[in-house]
């Protein structure tokens, strides 16, 4: 059992959904004429954000899911980056959207496009609902960033701690009391 902690509201759901929209407009002007947008939704702190993000997509879109491990259950990143599930499909010649909750360290990100690079995708984007960039340790930054964040642990949107508190409909700071 991890310590008594309160959560208290840092991003309201509607200032998530207002960003969303915004962000929905530049992404498609960006991908404007793909046959085919692959958005990669990296599991499982994004399936909340992927979900209200591909809704506000005017685009076409398959949507598709990768699994990296950096956290396990605690606080802080284990710098080590492992893939636990690969996509289904191929993304070759193909638009890519990789879709990720936060960047912290910055390794998840770093290992992940590398990766997904050497299958020669067409073009290659990233997004992320949180930056947390005093947290950087390798310097990589999503192409587009939903909200930069001071140095707090958030749970909610999706976001866990400890696998608990995915289904806030905000984003929020844990606070130990
Ligand atoms: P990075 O590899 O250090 O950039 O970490 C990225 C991953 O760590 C994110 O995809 C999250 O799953 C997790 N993470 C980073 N910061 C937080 C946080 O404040 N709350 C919950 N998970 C986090
Ligand atoms: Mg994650």
């Amino acid at each position: 059992m991890s310590a008594p902690y309160v959560i208290d509201q840092m991003i309201s759901a509607k200032a998530i959904a207002a960003r969303i929209e915004a962000l929905s407009a530049e992404i498609a002007r960006e991908f404007e004429g793909t046959s085919k947008l692959v958005v990669v939704g990296l599991l499982r702190g994004s399936f909340v954000f992927i979900a209200d993000l591909v809704r506000e997509l005017d685009l076409p879109v398959e949507v598709d899911f990768l699994e990296a491990s950096s956290y396990g259950d605690g606080m802080e990143s284990s710098r080590e980056v492992r893939i636990l599930k690969d996509l289904r499909g191929a993304i070759e010649g193909r638009d890519v959207l990789v879709v990720e909750d936060i960047v912290d360290t910055g390794f998840t990100l770093h290992h992940v496009t590398g990766m997904l690079a050497s299958r020669g995708p067409a073009r290659m984007k990233t997004i992320a609902l949180l930056d947390k960039p005093s947290r950087r340790e390798v310097d990589i930054k999503a192409d587009w960033t939903g909200f930069e964040i001071p140095d707090e642990f958030v749970v909610g949107y999706g976001i866990d701690y400890a696998q608990r508190n995915r289904n806030l409909p905000y984003i929020g700071k844990v606070r130990f009391v």
